[in-house]
């Protein structure tokens, strides 16, 4: 489904909203969150990190919003000497987990798929995690979830992370990015993640828009400072 038949599905009401975030609120400086740009140094400590960042849009990286600013974060990220992988999720292969308690949240993973043999690894070593995603009916994507869910192969391992969350939607209102905040926050208790940082691309609904909004620049400055 594109995202002309997803409003055209949606129906009048979901398609005010969302094509309010479309241009109209974005054009006019409509409600956005800043993400709090660090420190110089402060989550580093001034020495060169190893940064995981996860896509998951199954947009080309030419169309995606979601991939856009996390381009930017990791041009920022690897300008101030830190080393970063870039995992795709829409494209790999992967498998939902199965629930079957085989790696008694310690690993391996039944599956030898492109999480556990490429993402895992990284993940393991990485200092930073950082999830990106187009919002999906308030929420993450499936690609996404997807991966979340398989963190519990290495539950305990994963802890002690620093993370960070980007984000895209159509909607510009204040509320777009509520559910997924609130899931994403949760998730860094449970894994004892100190967040470094959210970018929320609310009305960046299309790759015109976030283009020309704040948000590249936003998570350019946090790689840059980290
Ligand atoms: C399946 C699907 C669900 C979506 N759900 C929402 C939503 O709940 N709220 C919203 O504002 N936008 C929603 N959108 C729009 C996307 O979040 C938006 O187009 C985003 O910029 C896509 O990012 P990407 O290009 O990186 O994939 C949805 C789009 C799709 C395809």
């Amino acid at each position: 489904m594109n995202r002309r038949e997803f409003l055209k599905l949606g129906g009048m009401g979901a398609l005010t909203v969302f094509l309010s975030g479309c241009g109209l609120s974005s054009l006019m400086g409509g409600e956005t969150t800043k993400a709090t740009v660090p420190e110089q140094g402060s989550i580093s400590g001034g020495k060169a990190m190893n940064i995981v960042v996860i896509n998951s849009s199954p947009h080309a990286d030419s169309d995606s919003t979601s991939k856009y600013i996390s381009q930017a974060f990791v041009e920022g990220a690897q300008g101030a000497g830190h080393d970063v992988f870039v995992f795709d999720a829409a494209k790999a292969d992967t498998h939902p987990c199965a629930g079957c308690d085989a790696c008694h949240m310690d690993g391996p993973c039944i599956y030898t798929d492109d999480i556990e043999n490429t993402l895992m690894p990284k993940m393991l070593d990485a200092d930073l995690l950082v999830l990106v995603t187009p919002l999906y009916y308030w929420t993450m994507s499936a690609q996404l979830k997807t991966i979340v869910d398989r963190f519990y192969s290495r539950t305990g391992k994963l802890h002690h992370k620093k993370s960070m969350l980007i984000a895209t939607c159509y909607d510009s209102g204040s509320h777009a990015m509520d559910v997924l905040t609130a899931t994403y926050k949760r998730l860094c208790e449970y894994m004892e993640w100190t967040d470094v940082g959210m970018v929320l691309g609310t009305g960046c609904g299309a790759r015109s828009l976030v283009e020309r909004s704040q948000f590249p620049e936003q998570a350019r400055q946090i790689g840059a400072h980290l």
